[in-house]
């Protein structure tokens, strides 16, 4: 069986990270969350003050990129893996809505793309890679052997967010994610580098209706046929 690439893009919170976590899991390869390392990158930006009303001090923080260390560590409680920045876990603390709120513009400046970009291809070198993000497909492996491009409305992904946080016991309104999700899709999709789109050879997948259930047999058959 060949050691593939899998790479997953699509909008916020349309269930990528879910797939692609079961997926890894499933048939013995790493997943990387791409967008977790953005959110270690905008938390660095907000406790640094290098980002405010939605705007990135961006020379300030290409002088200081190089202070950024992102790494990826199991947990041994969990067995899920967590990020780390300089050191320290953020798992919990990137997920919140400060972060959230502060990401998309973080992930638009091109000095950042490119550092991420390349740690990401060093955890592809050799493929059994599972990797959700929003230009996986595109830039970062854009020779991957299976690409999905996953979509689902804005409401139904503001309702998964919002379960997800209040489940953590986080208060949170589902006005505010709604319009949180509706923003970052405009940002991501509009930004100059690397853009969320549709790779011409991905496939789509509208999951808003789908069960976790009939996501994964759907995803395990295109895996076989691709590893064949
Ligand atoms: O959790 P959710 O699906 O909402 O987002 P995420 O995958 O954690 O990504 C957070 C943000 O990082 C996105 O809204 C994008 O702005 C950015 N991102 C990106 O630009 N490129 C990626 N490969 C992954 C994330």
């Amino acid at each position: 069986m060949k050691n593939i690439v899998v790479a997953i893009d699509g909008f916020s919170s349309c269930g990528k990270s879910t797939m692609a976590k079961w997926l890894a899991k499933e048939v013995g390869y790493k997943y990387i969350d791409s967008g977790a390392m953005y959110r270690a990158v905008t938390l660095f930006c907000l406790r640094n003050n290098l980002i405010k009303d939605g705007v990135v001090d961006t020379e300030k923080l290409e002088k200081r990129m190089n202070e950024v260390k992102i790494e990826f560590r199991v947990n041994e409680n969990t067995g899920k893996s967590d990020t780390y920045l300089n050191g320290e876990c953020v798992e919990s603390e990137i997920r919140g809505m400060e972060v959230s709120s502060n990401v998309s513009p973080v992930a638009a400046v091109p000095f950042v793309r490119h550092a991420m970009v390349d740690l990401q291809r060093s955890y592809g070198e050799g493929g059994g890679i599972v990797m959700d993000g929003r230009d996986i497909g595109t830039t970062v492996f854009p020779n991957a052997e299976l690409k999905l491009y996953v979509v689902a409305s804005a409401e139904v992904r503001a309702q998964r967010r919002y379960d997800e946080l209040t489940a953590k016991g986080d208060t949170v309104s589902f006005d505010d994610i709604l319009k949180n999700v509706q923003e970052r899709d405009y940002i991501d999709m509009n930004r100059a580098e690397s853009p969320l789109r549709k790779a011409d050879d991905a496939i789509e997948l509208d999951n808003g209706l789908l069960t976790i259930e009939e996501q994964n047999k759907w995803l395990m058959q295109i895996f076989n046929e691709k590893t064949k």
